[in-house]
């Protein structure tokens, strides 16, 4: 093991918090320092591995190791120590964003961004690192995709983020390049052993048409189709579906036998304030999961008081497709871990109104919200509420949307506070589940046509929920708190 991996194990074991309050109930973090994109993603010997983006020794993004992390059921998560220092010449400046997979011989194989700054520019190459599920091993054969498989014209610097899968005993990897018009790609390569890679096709081409560079791709069937999931950089607002700077986006459609990617509905993936660079696996059972990074990059430059991590996984997603629309919902297995039912069935709420029983920071709640004879023009929803402080959730069923509004969350800085966004409603009529932690929120609409996370710093008794409206409105309730005990430990 090189010196500089075995500084940021040492380091991570020395100063991941005692306590596990600190930390998050069930999102994953890095327990210590900073992290961005999962990476990683996939089952691994009967268990789901997540690495990810990591930074151990500040709250800031600084020179990417992979952390590393295993679940067997998506909430509870064990440490596993780093995984990837930058400690090769062509990673020296960043081990970047990539996937694993099951090798057939029972060893794991990463896939990763190397980068490397030369006097004359940045370089990003794909590298593997194979292992046994906690020590990897950088290949000799390092880099084993370079620019020279690259299109005509394409970015060496702008060239990462590998998304590797199997199938039918071939190995398969998405990458992202700008390409020689300026805007973002995303390429298919094959391999046989994982090793040697060719260039398939230009999978899809940004054309300008969604921001500039993109990152973060990810393709997989799913009830038929094919869909490519993708970051954006510097999209434009359009509507309220896209919001400016880094998005999300997905692509509904079919490939070709080029090789091709045709999409036939594309939409924004999340509607909330701190959502990037997701990856999914297909979980055992046939399920295909996402995780996403929930922290938007223009937020994540502030340091938050007293916070020993910055960064922080979404809770794990099932996806679906129906009627041309991405549905996410939490995985089934974070039912296992409700408790302390509290229920209230269509009672009226017009008054700021709060309900015995219904309040806490780690919790999964069903809401469904009906009109009464006048069609509610606003329902508001305040959570994290005491002390001054309060994140408010608005439905506009007239208008067709909802806001997020976290302004008097507890943060430092004033970056974006606000989101309004797009839902289904039906005649006024809607089904929300919201799912707390003790620094985030997640809501999703209906069975998963919107969801919209963010990250919330509150104080810690700042735990009331409260509802309002503007004219009388039946609300049903489902809450449970959400226990969850031993999380976070280290493997043994
Ligand atoms: C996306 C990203 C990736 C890159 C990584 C670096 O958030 O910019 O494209 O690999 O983060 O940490």
């Amino acid at each position: 093991m090189t010196e500089k991996l075995q500084k940021a194990r040492d380091y991570e074991a020395l100063h991941r918090p005692e306590v596990k309050s600190q930390l998050p109930a069930y999102h994953l973090t890095g327990g210590v320092g900073w992290i961005n994109d999962p990476n990683g993603f996939a089952p691994y010997k009967g268990e789901y591995h997540l690495f990810f983006q990591y930074y151990p020794y500040d709250t800031q993004w600084g020179p990417m190791h992979w952390g590393h992390a295993k679940t067997k059921d998506f909430i509870r998560w064990e440490f596993l120590p780093a995984a990837l220092a930058p400690d090769a010449e062509y990673d020296k400046d960043g081990c970047f964003s990539g996937g694993a997979v099951e090798m057939p011989d029972g060893r794991q194989l990463l896939l990763y961004t190397g980068v490397e700054i030369r006097p004359e520019g940045e370089f990003q190459t794909q590298c593997v690192a194979i292992g046994d599920g906690v020590n990897y091993e950088k290949c000799e054969g390092n880099p084993v995709i370079t620019a020279e498989s690259l299109p005509e014209g394409s970015s060496t610097r702008d060239f990462r983020d590998p998304k590797i899968w199997r199938e039918n005993d071939t190995y398969y990897a998405v990458t992202v390049n700008r390409g020689k018009d300026g805007s973002g790609d995303v390429l298919l390569y094959e391999s046989e052993d994982g090793l040697r890679w060719q260039r398939a096709s230009i999978l899809y081409s940004c054309g300008h048409r969604y921001g500039t560079m993109w990152e973060c791709p990810d393709l997989f069937h799913l009830d038929g189709k094919d869909v490519l999931v993708h970051s954006v950089m510097e999209m434009r607002a359009k509507t309220l579906e896209y919001h400016n700077g880094n998005c999300k986006m997905y692509h509904i459609g079919h490939m070709d036998e080029e090789k091709c990617f045709h999409a036939e509905v594309s939409h924004a993936m999340e509607n909330g304030i701190d959502f990037y660079a997701p990856q999914t696996l297909e979980a055992l059972d046939g399920r295909r999961i996402l995780i996403g990074w929930m922290q938007a990059w223009e937020g994540a430059k502030q340091k938050i008081p007293g916070m020993g991590f910055m960064g922080q996984m979404t809770v794990p997603r099932e996806l679906t497709l129906r009627d041309g629309r991405l549905l996410q919902m939490p995985v089934r297995e974070l039912e296992a871990y409700r408790a302390n039912k509290v229920a209230y069935k269509d009672i009226t709420i017009q008054e700021e109104t709060s309900l015995p029983g219904i309040s806490g920071k780690v919790l999964d709640m069903i809401l469904e919200i009906t009109p009464t004879e006048t069609l509610y023009s606003r329902f508001t929803l305040d959570i994290n509420k005491g002390g001054g402080f309060q994140t408010s959730i608005t439905l506009f069923p007239q208008k067709g949307t909802i806001l997020l509004d976290r302004s008097f969350s507890g943060f430092p800085h004033d970056v974006n506070h606000i989101r309004e966004f797009p839902a289904d409603f039906h005649d006024g009529k809607i089904r929300l589940r919201l799912l707390l932690d003790r620094y985030s929120a997640e809501l999703f609409v209906g069975d998963g046509e919107q969801a919209a996370s963010m990250v919330l710093y509150p104080p810690k008794n700042a735990d009331g929920i409260t509802f309002r409206a503007d004219a009388p409105v039946r609300v049903s309730i489902e809450k449970y708190d959400l226990e969850i005990r031993d999380n976070w430990r280290a493997a043994q």
